[in-house]
């Protein structure tokens, strides 16, 4: 690889880094400067296969909160990852005002950064907005104008997931154009929503048009809830090839379980 060019000017340096051991959480943020909201903790599965094997895909499902973040894990992030960065940012002279995602590894030694965006996570956001009880605009106009009113910000006591449903053949190579069957709307429960994702219409018919196609949302009072909903929503929903994990959230669900017995 040094010596033979193989990735080109990619090849020419090695870079060590610490392997990080544990459990990955997504942690959106709301930043307007010094100021910020930190959203419920959400789990992203990003595996294409179940027990979080296969390729690595933008993401086949998530709920949240993700109670693998718990209150310890979430004050170690705040500390000593998000105000030291939002510190670092101000000093730069950043006045940065929008969505900071932060990607931890829960390690034995505490939360550690696998990757910050400037975006919201997909589809960790399907599973925020559903939880956020006032008016995520509102949120975002304020900030963008300078002004974040922590208070003003209602997060419901309640659980969400999102199942991604995606073509055949994602993450590798895949077909477009797939004719989706879509349940009426009275067949989808209260408290559900079909997101559109990779999706167009066309002569009146919905198409895919992506790998990840669609989300099956869902909002309840527990997780277990949450996920029966987007669940049922899936199985009145497909087109042919599709395929989604059935398993989202099976590892927080267990958890829940061997703590009840
Ligand atoms: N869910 C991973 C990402 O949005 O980057």
């Amino acid at each position: 690889m040094l010596e033979g060019g193989t990735f080109g000017d990619s090849g020419r340096e090695i870079v060590v880094e610490e392997k990080m051991e544990g459990e990955e959480a997504s942690i959106m943020l709301m930043v307007c400067g010094r100021d910020y909201v930190m959203l419920p903790a959400s789990q992203d599965h990003k595996r294409v296969g179940e027990g979080d094997t296969g390729p690595n895909t933008g993401g086949m499902g998530a709920y949240a909160p993700a109670a693998v973040a718990d209150e310890s894990v979430l004050g170690d992030v705040r500390r000593n990852i998000v105000e030291p960065t939002l510190k670092g940012l101000a000093a730069e002279g950043i006045d940065y005002r929008g969505t900071l995602y932060v990607g931890i590894m829960i390690t034995a030694r505490g939360a550690k950064v696998v990757e910050f965006n400037v975006r919201f996570g997909d589809p960790e956001c399907q599973v925020l907005m559903p939880l956020i009880e006032s008016d995520p605009l509102e949120l975002m106009y304020g900030i963008a104008r300078g002004k974040l009113d922590n208070s003003g910000v209602k997060i419901s006591d309640g659980y969400a997931a999102v199942v991604v449903m995606c073509a055949a053949g994602y993450p590798g190579s895949y077909k477009k154009g797939i004719e989706i069957s879509l349940p009426q709307d009275s067949d989808i429960p209260e408290g559900a929503w079909i997101i559109h994702a990779g999706t167009k219409s066309s002569g009146g018919k919905i198409l895919s048009d992506g790998g990840r196609v669609l989300g099956l949302t869902a909002r309840a009072d527990t997780l277990a809830g949450a996920l029966d909903k987007a669940y049922s929503l899936a199985e009145k929903t497909g087109f042919a090839g599709a395929h989604f994990r059935r398993d989202i959230g099976r590892r927080q669900l267990l958890r829940d379980s061997r703590k009840a017995h």
